[in-house]
This record gives structure tokens, C-alpha cells and sequence, in this order.
């Protein structure tokens, strides 16, 4: 009983997270501090300077806007190192199939990630053509848990609101989707996602 819906990219159709991990973990060495897995889970949704930020702060380190700037390019070439390296095979369980699933159904697909990096990750993956609006980073400014991503997102395929369903693994990016005024099916761990309308493992558990 939906029209449309709306796909987180990180976390959610590929496991970047894993990258995103190693290329701040290294930028944490290169200042002299270490950075956790644990840590790690605050910048899940998150944008990349707000992501920057945190780190920092786990590090206790201040610095200029220019300098901020500056670092934030460096983790992106190193992050940029590992995606190039990407190839279907990392797409998450379910998730290609699940898409055809949807669209032999009739509905439409947009991904609404705050990455910039998105839509070279959906080449890579070779999904692209899957996606019938592509809604991430380099478009909106306002970072989840606003809803201004998914908002765009639902307009660019035509839709209103209440016809989206969004499919989301990191908190902030489900409170996006219910500020939205959409349903949200949360990806992962129900007691981290306790406000998503539904929890599943991984879209795997949607296909069949
Ligand atoms: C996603 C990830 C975040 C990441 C953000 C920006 O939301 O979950 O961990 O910081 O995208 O990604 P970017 O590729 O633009 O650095
Ligand atoms: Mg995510």
C-alpha cells in the first residue's frame, strides 16, 4: 500500500560504513589519537563536515575553518581510494533484488543519502539505472534528522508523503523520514531503531 520508496544509500544497499571507518580511523592516527568502532556509530547518517566535527571532538582537538576544510578533503581522498575499488559484490543481502522487486510492483525508487559521494557508489554497484530520482549530498544542505532529503526526494517522483515508505539504518535518518511524514522501515537493530514503523535485519528479509 505504497507508491514510492525511498532509499538511505550507507548502511542500508551497501556497507560503506566499513570505509568511512578506516579513512577517519587513519585520520585519527595522523593527528595522534585513536578512533573506535564505537565512535564510529555517532557519524552513521551523518554529513561529512558534521562527521569531521565529531571526530575531532572525540579527539578533543580544535581547529580552523580552513584547516577543517582542508581535512575534510584528505578523508574523502582516502575514502575516495577504497570506493574506487567497489564492484557489485558489495552490494548488502537482498538489496538488488529487492529493488527489482519493487519495480515489477509499479513503484518508484529515489535514494535519498546525505553522501556526495552517492551516485558514483550506485555506478560502481551497477544499480543506477534502478533509481528513478537520486536525491543526495551534493543537493540538499540541511543534514538528517531534517526531512529536507527525503521532502525532495518524495517530489522529484511525483508523490505525496503518505504514499513513500523509507528504508533507513541510522536513527537520525528515521526521525528524517517520520518528520517527512512518511513510514520508515528500519534497517538493523530494533532496540537502536525503536521509532521506525518496522525492523528487519536487511532487506533480504523483504524479498520472496
Ligand atoms: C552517509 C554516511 C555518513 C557519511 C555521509 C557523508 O550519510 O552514513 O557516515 O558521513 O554519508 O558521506 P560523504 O561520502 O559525502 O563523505
Ligand atoms: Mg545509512
Amino acid at each position: 500500500n505504497f507508491k514510492g520508496a525511498l532509499f538511505d544509500l550507507d548502511g542500508v544497499l551497501v556497507d560503506t560504513a566499513k570505509y568511512h571507518y578506516l579513512a577517519w580511523k587513519r585520520f585519527a592516527e595522523q593527528l595522534g589519537f585513536e578512533f573506535t568502532e564505537a565512535d564510529n556509530e555517532r557519524l552513521k547518517g551523518v554529513s561529512r563536515t558534521r562527521s569531521l566535527e565529531i571526530v575531532l571532538e572525540v579527539g578533543g582537538i580544535t581547529l580552523t575553518e580552513e584547516e577543517k576544510l582542508r581535512l575534510a578533503e584528505e578523508k574523502n581522498e582516502r575514502y575516495l581510494q577504497y570506493i574506487r575499488r567497489m564492484d557489485e559484490a558489495e552490494l548488502l543481502p537482498g538489496a538488488k533484488e529487492y529493488l527489482h522487486k519493487l519495480r515489477a510492483r509499479g513503484i518508484k525508487i529515489a535514494l535519498g543519502s546525505a553522501s556526495k559521494n552517492a551516485a558514483f557508489i550506485l555506478d560502481r554497484v551497477g544499480i543506477a539505472r534502478l533509481f528513478d530520482a537520486i536525491v543526495d549530498g551534493t543537493k540538499v544542505s540541511r543534514a538528517k534528522p531534517d526531512p529536507e532529503v527525503f521532502v525532495v526526494g518524495c517530489k522529484e517522483l511525483g508523490l505525496e508523503p503518505a504514499d513513500c515508505v523509507v528504508f533507513e539504518d541510522a536513527e537520525a535518518g528515521v526521525q528524517a523520514a517520520l518528520a517527512a511524514g512518511m513510514r520508515v522501515v528500519g534497517i538493523g537493530r530494533a532496540d537502536i531503531l525503536r521509532a521506525a514503523n518496522l525492523v528487519v535485519r536487511g532487506l533480504d528479509e523483504l524479498v520472496g
